[in-house]
């Protein structure tokens, strides 16, 4: 068993927050931790990011697809591996799921375009997750957290701004995927205060990894 975990749920779910607090509490126990992020943290991935999300350009569905796995490629290749070859926990902030949910769902590619999911797994060098924490929230709870963020003065990206039917099919698709493989997903109920997330994010990972 891997010791990658992604954190996965729609915009505004507060998985970066917690992401952070499972870091500090893994390095408190004394383990070594890389945190990481999709689309953007390598040098070529900073590149695909900027042109995927600062809405200079909007790529047709397509394009937008192979772009986030040409990003995985790169980060799984230059970052995952060697963090995860040395030892290091790797907790990613948004993986496979989101491409899932993002581009086969919302974006409606995995619809009439043929089995797509080997291409996916194409893009992830042999990296899957053996953990996914799925942060669960209604959408309209993400999007008024969204908003205070823009009013905060938080950059939107090109895809924060679709419209709420999108998030909607976003949040349909990670429900469908926590259904159909809910060994290695666990569904956190992200509606509660951050502490109360957080106690259930450290129960899912004492018990997925026997942790005491
Ligand atoms: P980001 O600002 O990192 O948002 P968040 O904090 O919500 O993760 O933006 C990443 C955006 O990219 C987010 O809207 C989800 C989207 N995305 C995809 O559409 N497909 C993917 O495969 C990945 C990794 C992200």
């Amino acid at each position: 068993m891997n010791r990658l975990i992604s954190f996965e749920g729609v915009d505004g779910c507060g998985k970066s927050t917690q992401l952070n607090l499972a870091a500090e509490w893994l390095k408190g126990r004394g383990e070594q931790v890389v945190c990481t992020f999709e689309p953007g943290d390598t040098s070529l991935g900073k590149e695909i990011r900027q042109l995927l999300l600062a809405g200079e350009f909007v790529p047709v569905p397509e394009a937008e697809l192979l772009m986030f796995l040409a990003d995985r490629a790169q980060h799984v290749r230059e970052r995952i591996l060697p963090a995860l070859d040395s030892g290091a926990w790797v907790l990613c902030d948004r993986y496979t799921d989101s491409t899932l949910a993002y581009q086969l769902a919302a974006r409606k590619l995995g619809e009439g375009a043929g089995d797509l999911h080997e291409m996916l797994r194409f893009a992830e060098c042999g990296v899957t997750p053996s953990l996914t924490l799925w942060f669960d929230v209604p959408v309209a709870v993400a999007m008024g957290r969204m908003k205070k963020r823009a009013e905060a003065g938080e950059k939107a990206t090109r895809l924060d701004d679709e419209a709420e039917s999108f998030h909607q099919r976003v949040a349909h698709a990670f429900t469908e995927q926590f259904e159909s493989d809910s060994g290695r997903i666990a569904r956190i109920n992200a509606e509660a205060d951050i502490e109360g997330v957080f106690r259930q994010l450290e129960q899912a990972l004492k018990r997925h990894f026997s942790l005491p």
